[in-house]
């Protein structure tokens, strides 16, 4: 009955051990999540004002492309950094999620391949089976700070019907945020390679000790090549919102992809009259996202940095940082929501084999999401690090 497709897909790694999660706040047990980027920081009121105030009767479809105000707001909002977007240049979509599987289904066909620095984010494997598209992962290890593999391991696994590269910038789950020079290399290989980026910017701006995040639209002479992903769900802490968007000055891609976004008819309305406030906000709530994020960084990089056994990079932005253990992190994992507790409460983190395309690669590493208040973090950390050496003591 069931297909291959469905059948060869991965269980989600952030959500897989829910069910044990479940079990152990049945049991009465508090549970700490550390495993998924769902920040708890409160959406910006303005959404469900402009919401409310819009006293729409009818909830109708909205033009497949998006409303015109929410381009328009996202447009200027890439402006303010000079990436010269109109809202030509942008598709809204049902979250970043949908963006990039249009993205893959615009420049690839079932079959083609992709190449992907890895870990990377576990969802792009889902994407892509859903879109027949092959990714070749390239590790870039803990030791060089999760930072782009040389060109010559882009080069290995180069192949005739390689139509893309994708990158998370800053990077879930490792942090790592790309330099300029880095970011030079890989467009000018692509450009040699006839290879479209898509450069996955959602968390664009979440980039810490006054590191420099640049949008590859930066890159002007990588226009025609290149497919940015944008989210309001990291940036505005509305993941249920369900708003992202496709940005490309490709020639004719926008028109293409409206053909898939007329098939799904329309991304939802409400939240996109909310996400146009979103857009409107200044710069100085980008600013205390960002510092409010660099705390909790500096929380857990403290914690994680006097654990010998750890291997950790320090996370230049995002909500995440990628633990290289001496430990199975799934067992550990398991462990922690089933036979670990301080005063009746737990962590959950996410096992990494599922960053990783070859499942092995991962087996030792985890990822924590710092998407706790700074007290509830501590606290976290702390139990962490005593659950690990607890279960340490349980394999010797
Ligand atoms: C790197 C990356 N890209 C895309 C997404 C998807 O985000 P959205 O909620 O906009 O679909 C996520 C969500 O965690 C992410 O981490």
């Amino acid at each position: 009955m069931l297909s291959s497709r469905i059948r060869q897909m991965q269980e989600s790694p952030i959500r897989k051990l829910v069910p044990l999660a479940d079990q152990a706040k049945k049991n009465g047990k508090t549970v700490f999540h550390l495993n998924i980027g769902q920040p708890d920081l409160k959406t910006p009121d303005v959404f469900m004002n402009s919401i409310n105030q819009s006293n729409l009767d009818v909830i109708s479809y909205t033009h497949s492309e998006g409303i015109i105000d929410l381009r328009n707001a996202m447009a200027a909002f890439f402006n303010r950094d000079n990436l010269d977007i109109s809202s030509e240049n942008i598709t809204i979509t049902n979250g970043g999620s949908e963006a990039i599987i249009f993205a893959l289904n615009t420049v690839c066909d079932p079959g083609d391949h992709i190449i992907i620095p890895e870990p990377y984010y576990a969802n792009y494997n889902g994407f892509a089976e859903m879109t027949g598209v092959k990714i070749d992962g390239i590790v870039s290890p803990v030791d060089r700070g999760y930072h782009l593999p040389d060109i010559i391991e882009f080069e290995k696994v180069l192949k005739p019907n390689t139509r893309a590269i994708l990158i998370s910038n800053p990077c879930n789950p490792t942090g790592v945020v790309y330099t300029n020079d880095e970011l030079q290399l890989l467009v000018d290989w692509a450009l040699k390679n006839h290879l479209v980026i898509i450069s996955d910017e959602v968390y664009r701006n979440i980039a810490f000790d006054e590191r420099e995040n640049l949008s590859l639209l930066a890159f002007k002479e990588i226009h025609n090549n290149l497919i940015v992903i944008e989210s309001v769900s990291k940036r505005f802490s509305a993941c249920g919102a369900r708003i992202g968007a496709v940005i490309s000055k490709i020639p004719n891609l926008q028109q293409n992809i409206l053909k898939a976004a007329q098939s799904r008819l329309c991304p939802p309305y409400l939240e996109q009259l909310g996400s146009v406030a979103l857009y409107h906000l200044p710069q100085t709530f980008h600013e205390s996202v960002k510092e409010e994020y660099e705390q909790r960084r500096n929380i857990v990089f403290d914690a994680l940095s006097q654990v010998k056994g750890l291997k950790i990079s320090k996370p230049e932005g995002a909500l995440y940082v990628f633990v290289k253990t001496d430990i199975n992190a799934e067992d550990f994992a398991k462990y922690l929501l089933q036979d670990f507790h301080i005063d009746n409460k737990t962590v959950m983190v996410a096992p990494g084999s599922g960053f990783y395309q070859d499942k092995s690669l991962g087996i030792n590493s985890l990822r924590i999401a710092y998407v706790l208040n700074t007290n509830e973090l501590r606290e976290a950390m702390d139990i962490f690090v005593k659950g690990y050496h607890s279960f340490k003591e349980t394999i010797i």
